[in-house]
């Protein structure tokens, strides 16, 4: 197993969630019925990913609860008899698998928070995952990336093609075709205006990446919005390593948005093998 780490940023301030996120991670929002950082845990989990390593801000107390034994919890599922709940509350983490907390000082931006984990990454490559970024696919896209990332051994960018009117939302990045699905990034831009983005490829939450990239964000000035970037970081990189763009099978839900978070709400619910049924008679039966 080459990918065995990943770093999951959780220190950003979710601005555009408040007012939900002013005393809570917006990680912690839950879709249906799980926080949105248990749905990327459990996709790093389902690629291989052992030591999950969260980079936390202030609130960093409900992540670290969640994913800790729940003792008094546990005990009174176990004599009331729920035995199925229990397995649900134990299965948040499973035996064979590492929580380490490290904290972010400032939200000084997503390379900075990358940069918090270099110590505990070590000389190893790593992925790097959103969570407020929600991806569905089958295999689950961060198994996808790493198994291009066995075959490659060169850093790895999830992509998606996006609408011409947003690429200020996301890296763009630029490259050579070398199969239906792999480019061979030339260029990586942070969150330029339509006229300007070198192609639609937008960057999306998930990243394999080799520990080079930290050397390179550690030497990156400030970028967009004052803050050290990780594109820009990865632009560096690009000039001594290959890197790749993947574009993923599966969808992604913005739930760093609030209509994002709204749509995964409801098709994952009308996905979900208890609620849908009834969720999507419901949502028939509203005169909208
Ligand atoms: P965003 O760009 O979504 O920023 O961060 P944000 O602060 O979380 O949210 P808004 O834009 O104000 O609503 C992308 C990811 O990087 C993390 C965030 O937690 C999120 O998962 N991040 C960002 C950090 O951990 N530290 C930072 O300094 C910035």
């Amino acid at each position: 197993m080459l990918v065995k780490k990943a770093i999951f940023p959780v220190a950003g301030l979710g601005t555009r969630f408040l007012p939900a996120t002013k005393a809570q991670p917006k990680e912690m929002l839950p879709v249906v019925d799980k926080p949105l950082i248990q749905y990327a845990v459990e996709e790093a989990y389902a690629a291989g990913v052992r030591e999950m390593i969260f980079v936390t801000g202030r609130h960093k107390r409900p992540i670290e609860d969640h994913f800790d034994m729940t003792f008094e919890l546990e005990v009174a599922l176990e004599q009331a008899g729920k035995q199925e709940l229990l397995e649900v509350v134990r299965s948040v983490k499973p035996d064979d698998m590492e929580c380490i907390y490290v904290r972010q000082p400032q939200a000084l931006g997503l390379g900075h928070a990358v940069l918090c984990g270099q110590r505990l990454v070590g000389n190893e490559p790593f992925a790097v995952l959103l969570a407020d970024d929600l991806m569905v696919g089958q295999p689950p896209v961060l198994k996808q990336m790493v198994d291009r990332f066995s075959e490659w051994r060169a850093s790895i960018l999830a992509v998606q093609e996006v609408p011409l009117e947003h690429t200020r939302r996301y890296g763009i990045v630029d490259g050579t075709p070398v199969s239906n699905r792999l480019v061979d990034v030339n260029r990586i831009v942070e969150k330029p205006a339509p006229e300007n983005a070198p192609s639609r490829l937008g960057v999306a939450g998930r990243y394999i990446l080799t520990p080079g990239v930290f050397h390179e964000i550690a030497s990156q000035p400030r970028g967009v919005g004052g803050e050290i970037q990780l594109t820009d970081g990865i632009a560096a990189l690009l000039r001594r390593e290959k890197v790749f763009a993947y574009r993923y099978e599966g969808k992604r839900y913005d739930c760093g948005s609030k209509e994002g978070f709204l749509e995964a709400n409801i098709e994952l619910a009308l996905n979900h093998p208890a609620l849908g049924s009834g969720f999507r008679t419901y949502l028939k039966g509203l005169s909208l």
